[in-house]
């Protein structure tokens, strides 16, 4: 079965020796180079086995993936171009360092995309957030794009596109349809997403091959009702109402 050609690693701390450290499932590796994925590391693998967990309550769902929201907003923000920025120390030394350049916001596909919004607002602060309501229907697994509500200058800025889940890949086409109708090029998006199935990430890559994707994990596949799996379930209804 699926699960058992999942990829494995010992996980844990490097003063330990392999064999006392547990295995555990790690993301699948993918060839799409457009895509990111976050390093396997113990803290991630453990907040990613508590958000998975169908007996994690709502209060640490929220908790934990907020947790995981900030490594990848803070990963996404290494792929923001910067300029040279040399400043004075204190003791009158001089440091040579980097200033990030040009203007960023953030555009969250409702409603699971504002999950992460936190995340973005508590790494840029009084961000921009342009929202997009895009639901999948249950039946077909097709999106709908129902509203949209973006900063005016979106053209003129790096948007970071906001969906923990890509699934088949559809929502979050839909919403770079969306962007680019506005004139946003497709090298200044960066999709950062929590959870990729390969089939979304193939889907996304062969429209979008300079479009970058950061997630923290792609997982084994699609079921017959077009959830991720192993996956977590629902997102939405797990951070905002079970
Ligand atoms: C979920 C998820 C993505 C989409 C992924 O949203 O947050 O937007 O499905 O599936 P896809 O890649 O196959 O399009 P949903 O439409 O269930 O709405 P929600 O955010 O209100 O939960
Ligand atoms: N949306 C979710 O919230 N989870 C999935 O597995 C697929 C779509």
């Amino acid at each position: 079965n699926e699960l058992q050609r999942a990829p494995s690693q010992h996980v844990g701390p490097d003063y330990k020796t392999s064999d006392e450290k547990p295995e555990a499932t790690v993301s699948t590796t993918i060839e799409q180079k457009n895509v990111v994925i976050l390093p396997q590391t113990p803290q991630l693998i453990a907040l990613l086995t508590m958000i998975r967990d169908k007996n994690t309550s709502r209060a640490d769902f929220i908790f934990y993936s907020n947790r995981i929201n900030r490594l990848l907003v803070e990963e996404a923000l290494n792929h923001l171009p910067v300029h040279p920025h040399t400043i004075t120390t204190p003791v009158g030394r001089t440091y040579a360092g980097v200033k990030f350049e040009g203007k960023i916001c953030g555009v969250s596909i409702m409603r699971a995309g504002e999950a992460m919004e936190q995340a973005l607002r508590e790494c840029c602060r009084s961000v921009r957030i342009g929202k997009i309501l895009i639901q999948r229907d249950e039946e077909t697994s097709k999106p709908r794009l129902f509203y949209d509500k973006l900063p005016e200058d979106v053209k003129d800025r790096w948007v970071l596109l906001l969906d923990p889940m890509l699934a088949t890949g559809g929502s979050a086409l839909m919403a770079v349809d969306v962007l680019r109708s506005k004139g946003v090029p497709e090298e200044r998006i960066l999709f950062l997403n929590l959870i990729a199935s390969p089939e979304g990430a193939a889907n996304f890559s062969k429209k979008y091959p300079k479009l970058r994707i950061v997630t923290a994990f792609v997982d084994q596949g699609l079921d017959e009702k077009n959830y991720i799996v192993p996956g977590l379930g629902d997102f939405g209804d797990r951070f905002y109402t079970l």
